[in-house]
């Protein structure tokens, strides 16, 4: 009972911050209530080795640290204007090579705030003991999420419901935000990974890393985890209930070594750490994307595996098969956490649209072709793309291959589709005597789950020519699987 009193009234105080802050009389007055009252835990818990700095943002000042919130100095709640019952975001950074805050922290604050104006965002300092040599800043990993979960009792303890708090880690943050999770009385509604670290973290214990039992919901994007599991900047395995691999989860479109080069050209040598960088933080911006660019939501589909994605056998959306990227994530909970895919553009707004393609090579000459170069253009309602370069693995006379198409136009219900079939040598196409008859094509959208088939125009079927001209499909009547599914 002595607990809850000791809440509501905080929660009163904060509640009618304005008015008290006037009157010190009140004020102290309300100070001794809550010390006579309150001997419970959150006045034994020992704030004073707290080393991380908790600043509550300004919605006018995003980039500026004007206040920070400290665990045990209920005033601070008040004199940094701490919203009850308002949400919260908890943002933490990862390591720092420089000792400062990168420049995303202030865009992902932004966005917050563009996208929750009254919302809280707490950004958590721990600059100090993340600009270390690589391990030690890792190891400093668990003192600061006792840190974080010290200031999330804190907050509960004051009347705060954790079903309004919302952690986001990046990089080494990630896993600071799983150990906080754990860490603290109970559980917070949501944690975000963002490409949560790989090296020391993909073999460890899941009290030392992120993972799902850290907080009601826990989703992940994985931007760059390339080479070996140990070696990987961003972790490999599964962390989450909702872990999502955008382009495969290894290298980000516009990361290449040769658009760095470029940026660097332009922009000079500082940014040098771009190059390691870029997928890593792409996840950062995939997730600013989704909450700045609403109507722009990008999905996510569950697969097997990368290679099944590619073939666009994937785009189901039946029972919680795809997902939202980001902020707009359905929190489903599978029992085992499923790896999702996706693809996406090289800048915001981030979001391509999906297709599988499937079609069947009948031939009377036996050929076997792998990796050949292909040219698809959609046609649709709304707009065009012409000229999408796909590579489809393998091309074998008598069997059906599929494979994934993607467009960063949004073309509308598609009409009309054209193929073309490159030639990978250097003979002229006179020479080549490959070509497949295709009667129809079966094209399945992953964004309406629209399933349409597609047969030539006026003829039974279109001989495809290797490094001939484009041959056309156009939509068919029948509507074999045509009805859409429900999401
Ligand atoms: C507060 O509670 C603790 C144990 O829960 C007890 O040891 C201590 O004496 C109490 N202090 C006051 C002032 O009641
Ligand atoms: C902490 O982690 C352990 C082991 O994964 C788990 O059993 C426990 O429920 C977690 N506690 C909280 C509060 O998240
Ligand atoms: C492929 O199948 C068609 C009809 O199904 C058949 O006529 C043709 O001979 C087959 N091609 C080969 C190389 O077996």
């Amino acid at each position: 009972i002595r607990l809850t009193i000791h809440r509501s009234l905080a929660l009163w105080a904060v509640a009618f911050r304005s008015s008290l802050r006037a009157s010190c009389t009140v004020w102290a007055l309300f100070l001794s209530l809550i010390l006579l009252l309150g001997n419970t835990t959150d006045w034994i818990e020992d704030y004073s080795n707290i080393q991380s700095k908790f600043s509550l943002r300004h919605v006018e000042f995003p980039e500026e640290d004007v206040c920070y919130l400290v665990p045990g100095e209920i005033g601070t709640v008040l004199d940094c204007n701490f919203k009850p019952d308002a949400q919260t975001f908890l943002v933490i950074h990862g390591w720092s090579v420089a000792g400062l805050f990168e420049s995303w922290i202030h865009k992902l604050v932004s966005a917050l705030f563009e996208r929750e104006p009254t919302a809280n965002v707490i950004v958590v300092d721990w600059l100090d003991r993340a600009s270390h040599h690589y391990p030690t800043s890792a190891e400093n990993t668990r003192l600061v999420g006792r840190d974080v979960a010290k200031l999330i009792n804190w907050l509960e303890g004051l009347g705060y419901p954790l079903e309004k708090l919302h952690v986001l880690g990046y990089s080494l943050g990630a896993h600071v935000a799983g150990i906080a999770g754990n860490l603290s009385n109970n559980k917070v509604n949501r944690i975000t990974g963002l490409d949560p670290a790989g090296p020391t973290f993909e073999h460890a214990d899941t009290l030392k890393r992120l993972s799902p039992d850290d907080a009601k919901f826990v989703d992940v994007l994985h931007t760059n985890t390339r080479g070996s599991p140990d070696l990987s900047i961003g972790i490999q395995r599964t962390v989450g209930h909702v872990d999502i691999y955008p382009n495969g989860g290894t290298m980000q479109p516009g990361c290449s070594l040769q658009n760095t080069m470029k940026m660097i050209a332009t922009y000079g040598l500082y940014n040098m750490d771009q190059l390691v960088k870029c997928s890593h933080e792409r996840s950062v911006h995939l997730f600013i994307d989704s909450l700045v660019n609403q109507d722009q939501q990008s999905l996510a589909y569950r697969c097997s595996s990368k290679e099944a994605f590619y073939k666009g056998l994937c785009l189901s959306c039946r029972k919680n098969r795809c997902n939202k990227l980001g902020y707009n994530v359905n929190k489903v909970r599978t029992t085992r956490s499923a790896k999702m895919y996706l693809k996406t553009r090289e800048m915001m707004p981030y979001k391509v649209f999906h297709f599988q393609i499937k079609l069947h090579l009948f031939s009377q000459k036996n050929m076997a072709l792998e990796n050949q170069p292909v040219k698809i253009s959609l046609f649709g309602t709304r707009d065009q793309r012409d000229d999408i370069p796909v590579v489809v693995p393998s091309m074998i006379t008598n069997t059906t291959i599929s494979f994934l198409v993607t467009s960063d136009v949004d073309v509308g219900e598609l009409l009309i589709l054209k193929v073309q079939w490159e030639t990978d040598s250097y003979l002229p196409s006179f020479f080549s005597t490959n070509e497949f008859n295709i009667r129809k094509m079966r094209i399945k959208s992953g964004e309406t789950q629209a399933k349409v088939i597609f047969r030539p125009k006026d003829v039974e079927f279109e001989d495809l020519i290797q490094g001939g001209d484009a041959v056309v499909f156009v939509k068919s009547k029948e509507h074999e699987q045509s009805k859409r599914e429900a999401r």
